[in-house]
């Protein structure tokens, strides 16, 4: 049997007071619907459909690449009138798994499980036991206890004294056949306390219609958290970051402190790595056996090689970074930066589209854009690529053992031969010859014997 995924994602989030839709707002660096559709195709289901509504649009720019169907509910009538929406498209030999795009953290193995139990013509749902239950769905059950099979979901606001005070609630999350779905839908009525079509009026229909009612709880209430304001996304975020965290303990990487690193994607880890704290790390990053990672460092989309060494606060944006290399303090790798063996960027010195040779150095306040250095290179104090005329940008080339000296201008396109030496304080326009030196500056003049003026 077929999977289908519909996940509603039509409702306005006013409580986040943004002029994003909420279902857009990051956890963990990506969208919280991102987040669902990512896990629910995990299930490889037929197809995806989102019940788009409050600012459609942008909802529908954003998983475009994705691979989903976006469906249009114009008026937000309730949530099983959003689900209705989708039915039409759906297989009605399929099983339907219903999500929601604000509910980011359901893991794909609990959907599954879920799945299953529809697959065997169970309507499942997943609850979850709340101390503070208020404003949820509570999970009706038979027996004077309330601990008998599901009998209904009865809405907070519908709900009488006695029915308030359970603690199990509906999550919302359900999966069930296609084909009861189409029966149920255009039967549910609106009357009720909210005037809505309440989606979770089809368990006292399966009840009615003898079909069994299954159910499954997550590990963490987490897990199944919807995001309702901000304060609830901050908490979430919270949550699955030190899930993150303690996972990557497990793996071997130490963290200095697991509440003060952040994964905003997916870290591929060696052995014996060290992250001291305030560590973003944010992409697809690659850290090599024995890296260590400084505190307040970000590091996005970077492979880094075994053995490096990144100290504090420094940024490093999609780098290749070999072995041994050293970064930082307060270095800053743009795009583009490839890093040799050994290399060692120091403190103030910015990189892009930046080739640096095994065993070369810049080692304090540089720029470098645009340039090819060779090997066992050394870049001195304060040298500037010159790399942009204001309207195009030019390379430089800095062949192997050549040594620049501090304070220098490099006026690309211009190349730099193996072994040359240029001047500090030069300005370098031209091309340097291997092995030559190149002074490029105002000649000192000594005056002598020079009076002081005096004070007027
Ligand atoms: C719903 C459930 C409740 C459950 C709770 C869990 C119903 C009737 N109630 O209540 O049992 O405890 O979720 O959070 O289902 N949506 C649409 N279109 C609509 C209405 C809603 O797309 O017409 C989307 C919303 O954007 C939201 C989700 O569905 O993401 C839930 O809707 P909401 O109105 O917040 O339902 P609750 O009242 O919270
Ligand atoms: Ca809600």
């Amino acid at each position: 049997m077929s999977l289908e995924v519909i996940i509603l994602a039509a409702g306005q989030g006013t409580r986040m007071r943004s002029e994003k839709p909420k279902v857009l707002h990051p956890l963990a660096g990506k969208p919280m619907l991102v987040h669902t559709i990512e896990q629910a195709q995990r299930l490889q289901p037929g197809q995806t459909h989102i019940v788009v509504g409050h600012q459609a649009h942008q909802v529908e720019a954003v998983v475009a690449s994705l691979g989903v169907k976006c469906v249009l509910q114009a008026e937000q009538l309730g949530t099983g009138h959003a689900v209705a929406q989708a039915m039409p498209a759906v297989d009605s030999d399929a099983i339907v798994l219903v999500l929601y795009g604000d509910v980011p953290l359901v893991p794909a193995a609990l959907m599954q499980k879920l799945t299953e139990q529809a697959g065997q013509g169970k309507l499942a749902l997943l609850t979850v036991n709340l101390n503070d239950a208020s404003g949820y769905g509570r999970i009706v059950r038979q027996g004077p206890d309330n601990s008998g099979p599901i009998q209904a979901i009865i809405e907070h606001k519908d709900a009488t004294p006695e029915q308030l005070q359970i603690k199990e609630i509906n999550t919302g999350i359900l999966a069930v056949k296609a084909s009861y779905l189409n029966a149920w839908l255009p039967r549910i009525e609106s009357n009720n306390a909210q005037g809505e079509i309440y989606l979770t009026d089809v368990v006292a229909m399966a009840v009615d219609d003898g079909i069994a009612i299954g159910y499954l709880q997550p590990d963490f209430p987490q897990q199944t958290q919807g995001v309702n304001d901000r304060m609830q996304l901050a908490a979430l975020e919270r949550w699955h970051q030190q899930q993150q965290a303690h996972q990557l303990l497990s793996d071997g990487v130490q963290l200095a402190d697991p509440s003060r690193f952040d994964l905003r994607g997916e870290l591929k880890a060696g052995t014996d790595i060290y992250i001291d704290i305030n560590v973003i790390i944010e992409g697809q990053v690659h850290l090599g056996n024995g890296v260590h990672v400084g505190p307040n460092c970000h590091i996005k989309d970077a492979h880094i090689g075994a053995g490096t060494q990144i100290l504090a606060n420094s940024v490093i944006d999609q780098a290749q970074i070999s072995a041994n290399c050293s970064i930082g303090p307060f270095a800053r790798l743009r795009p583009g930066t490839i890093l040799h063996e050994n290399a060692k960027v120091g403190n103030f010195v910015e990189t892009k589209k930046t080739t640096l040779g095994s065993g070369s150095k810049a080692n304090h306040f540089t720029y470098l854009g645009d340039t090819e250095v060779g090997e066992h290179v050394n870049i001195g104090a304060g040298t500037i690529t010159c790399n942009f005329d204001g309207v195009n940008k030019f390379k430089t080339h800095i062949a192997d053992g050549a040594f620049i000296g501090s304070n220098s201008s490099i006026v690309a396109p211009v190349s730099i031969g193996a072994g040359a030496t240029i001047a500090a304080g030069s300005t370098i326009t031209k091309d340097v010859a291997n092995d030559n030196l190149a002074i490029a500056r105002g000649k000192q003049r000594n005056i002598a014997p020079w009076v002081k003026p005096v004070k007027l």
